[in-house]
């Protein structure tokens, strides 16, 4: 008996060592028998339903099947409240208030894929907790305009950032059994003309640099679904886009999930059928009767709309719907998250400039908080990404709480707040802390006040920056100007009394020439969720190190970043903006007729990317233009010593070592970054790209032998000759360091 055991086990062990891993992808169709016995019961109208909205944010399930609708949920910052049926308005409910995470540039600036993963489990429970499947989110297009609307909604200007958070984000929703719609598939990088414009894009860039996110989250991390952009690449709309969803997602990718269109992103029904798309939202003007019609008159087949609704199965599969009468007992936002939320936040400070001002010494007895971005909450506004937050320290509640007894913390606004777009009725009384125009200037009485509250103070924190009114959804800023004379405002104070530190309240960059010679101390302090003013007063306070970096390149000037020096942006890319207005029935009525007839009647905006890959640093590395504080740069209480650094290759990775020591004398954390530049090339490269990094927590005076890895796929480029990837062998100098500008050691390898 044993003697054929023993072979057989053999047999077995081997063949289990020589069988292909399951990818992530090819684990969504483990139901695929069973979801095909369910189709083959249903009725051609039963199927159709599932490929458009049932209500806002749903999509139908068959209940005589026991099938389940799926509920979806914005994202990416928190578990958006509950809406009406047939639009966004709120529902008026009471237990959906969530935590609000910190936006989006604030997670990049962690450089960390575990807060990504925790940040992730903290949205996917909070989702459960509402019943819902699918979150909408995380926003992963790369940060191209410093003036872009949804710049804090999305990661980084650098792909490999950005590719590692949004796979630990996405891991961490779905290792809840909730599934995640990662956005705005692809090229979405402007809001101007966001619903009608044509992106002109080279292969290479497009793969290199603006794929990549999406093709990390969806290979390795087996992202469910995808929602296509509402923007056109290279003359086709991302929702019926043979190229992105059929080609690249479904082909290259193995792509096994559905894929649901942006709101209102759908275009027709025959590209939509045809090019990839699987569910229409919102509406069914396109994926709803037509398709029937179609199948009807022969330019449709059955088996397609069978195998849209198989991979929206696969999806309702994998994710367990939460019983009704579970769902919605219990508060959306939680304990576990709102620690969650903090950890982030605290990590992702950012300290730009130091004279010696922070941390905020014992001597300390009266501080003046000056500036409106002190007591704005920031959670709601900006569209589909505001949450409705259980819970919102301002950085003034979390000064004075930390502050405590013995330092007394006066307060001013400085400046008026630009409200922006009015969606509701507009106030009888204009409110004297509102401004008119956003560049409106400094307002006497306020300035007045606030310096005269900083001439008593030993220290003076201003906080400035902008709102979600100015960085929002549907519109990109026109500037990155500091709005309503604020800039005016902060050399008052600072004529008054130079112990001043600035607080930048913002998702994006902004233009820092007037404030940066008057400001001793810059942090950047994000818009940082529900727990924002508890970690920037232990940032401030010195309770912890800073230790965020910089995920995107603060430009001196707007003109210096690649879009604009070359006249890419705004170019031709303006003159659709009505988009925003036309696809949301809750603010305009208007037949899909009248709706098509306004698109047609709109300029055809173009934006050109010629810029190619070189985008944020891997521009003003290469063109030499000094930025004001660099891609990664980012400031500590303590100094970080790098050396010992030892490279080589071996299998298909670089590899190096390093020593990094904390001489400081307090705990911190260093996120190191390793760069690469190419000697001898035959192809175009920039100056130098990122390729690893990790965050690092050594305790005062601490060292520690620090490793990195580069696998060879990360250093391929795409070759537009063969239209395929390919390694270019030759010799690679290593740059580690601290910041793309603060290089600490370099190393030579050969490939
Ligand atoms: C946004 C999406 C969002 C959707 C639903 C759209 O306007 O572009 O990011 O998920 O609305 O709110």
């Amino acid at each position: 008996m044993k003697r054929y055991l023993i072979p057989a086990l053999l047999a077995l062990a081997l063949a289990a060592a020589c069988a292909k891993p399951v990818s992530p992808q090819e684990k969504l169709s483990a139901n695929d028998a069973r979801i095909d016995e369910i189709i083959a019961q249903m009725t051609l109208e039963e199927k159709v339903e599932m490929l458009h909205s049932k209500t806002n944010m749903s999509s139908a399930g068959v209940e005589r099947l026991g099938i389940a609708d799926i509920n979806y949920a914005d994202g990416p910052f928190g578990i958006r409240e509950e809406g009406q049926p047939n639009g966004f308005m709120s529902a008026g409910w009471t237990l959906d208030s969530a935590t609000y995470f910190p936006t989006g540039s604030a997670l990049a600036a962690t450089w960390s894929e575990d807060l990504a993963y925790k940040y992730g489990t903290g949205m996917g429970q909070e989702a459960r907790l509402r019943g819902k499947d699918v979150i909408l989110g995380p926003a992963v297009n790369i940060q191209r305009l410093p003036v872009g609307g949804r710049t804090y909604e999305y990661l980084s200007e650098d792909p490999i950032l950005s590719a590692a958070l949004a796979l630990y984000y996405t891991k961490g929703v779905q290792d809840q059994g909730t599934a995640v719609c990662i956005k705005h598939f692809a090229v979405n990088n402007q809001e101007t003309s966001r619903g009608s414009v044509d992106v002109q894009i080279d292969e290479r860039t497009l793969r290199e640099i603006y794929l990549k996110p999406f093709e990390r989250a969806i290979v390795e991390g087996g992202a469910m679904s995808v929602m296509p952009a509402y923007n056109k690449v290279n003359g086709d709309y991302c929702s019926e886009n043979e190229h992105l969803l059929n080609e690249i997602l479904r082909g290259e990718w193995g792509f096994r999930g559905m894929t649901v269109s942006d709101w209102g992103g759908t275009h027709s029904t025959m590209g939509a059928m045809l090019h990839g798309l699987n569910v229409q939202m919102t509406g069914s003007n396109y994926l709803g009767q037509p398709v029937i019609d179609s199948i009807a008159a022969g330019a449709l087949t059955e088996d397609l709309v069978n195998e849209k609704v198989r991979q929206i199965l696969r999806v309702r599969f994998a994710v367990e719907p939460v019983p009704a009468d579970v769902a919605n007992t219990r508060m959306t936002s939680q304990p576990e998250s709102q620690r969650i939320a903090r950890e982030v936040a605290e990590k992702s400070i950012v300290l730009l400039k130091n004279d010696g001002i922070l941390p905020v010494g014992p001597d300390v007895k009266k501080i003046a908080v000056i500036g409106q971005n002190a007591v704005l909450k920031t959670q709601s506004g900006g569209m589909g990404a505001g949450v409705k937050a259980l819970y919102e320290v301002t950085p003034l509640e979390g000064i004075r709480a930390r502050a405590g007894e013995g330092v007394e913390v006066t307060y001013a606004p400085g400046y008026k707040n630009y409200p922006g777009f009015r969606w509701g009725p507009v106030p009888a009384e204009p409110d004297p802390l509102e401004a008119a125009a956003i560049n409106e200037p400094a307002d006497p009485a306020l300035l007045a006040e606030a310096v005269a509250l900083a001439r008593e103070a030993d220290l003076v924190l201003f906080f400035g920056g902008t709102n979600k009114s100015i960085e929002t959804e549907g519109s990109d800023r026109k500037d990155i100007k500091l709005p309503c004379g604020q800039e005016t405002l902060v050399q008052a104070l600072y004529a008054a009394n130079p112990n001043l530190a600035t607080v930048l309240v913002s998702g994006g960059p902004t233009d820092l020439q007037v404030l940066e010679p008057v400001s001793p101390a810059i942090v950047q302090g994000w818009w940082n969720g529900t727990e924002g003013g508890t970690a920037l007063a232990e940032v401030l306070f010195g309770d912890i190190a800073p230790s965020g970096k910089l995920p995107f390149t603060f430009p001196v000037k707007l003109e210096d970043s690649p879009a604009y020096a070359l006249g890419n942006f705004p170019g031709n890319s303006a003159g659709g903006d009505l988009f925003t207005l036309m696809f949301r029935p809750d603010v305009l009525k208007m037949t899909p007729a009248e709706r098509q007839a306004l698109i047609d009647a709109l300029p055809k905006p173009v934006s050109q990317y010629t810029e190619r890959f070189y985008v944020g640093y891997r521009w003003f590395d290469t063109k030499e233009i000094k930025p004001m504080f660099a891609f990664g740069h980012g400031l500590s209480y303590v100094t970080f010593g790098y050396d010992r650094l030892k490279a080589s290759v071996s299998g298909r990775k670089v590899k190096v070592t390093f020593r990094l020591t904390n001489e400081g004398e307090m705990e911190a954390d260093e996120v190191v970054q390793l760069y690469v530049r190419r000697i001898d090339s035959s192809v175009e490269w920039p100056a130098k790209e990122l390729k690893a990094f990790k965050r690092v927590t050594l305790k005062a005076g601490e060292c520690r032998k620090v490793s990195l890895e580069i696998p060879f796929e990360d250093l391929r480029y795409w070759n537009e000759e063969t239209g395929a990837w390919d390694l270019e062998h030759g010799k690679l100098q290593l740059l580690l360091g601290a910041a793309s500008d603060d290089i600490r050691q370099t190393a030579e390898v050969t490939i």
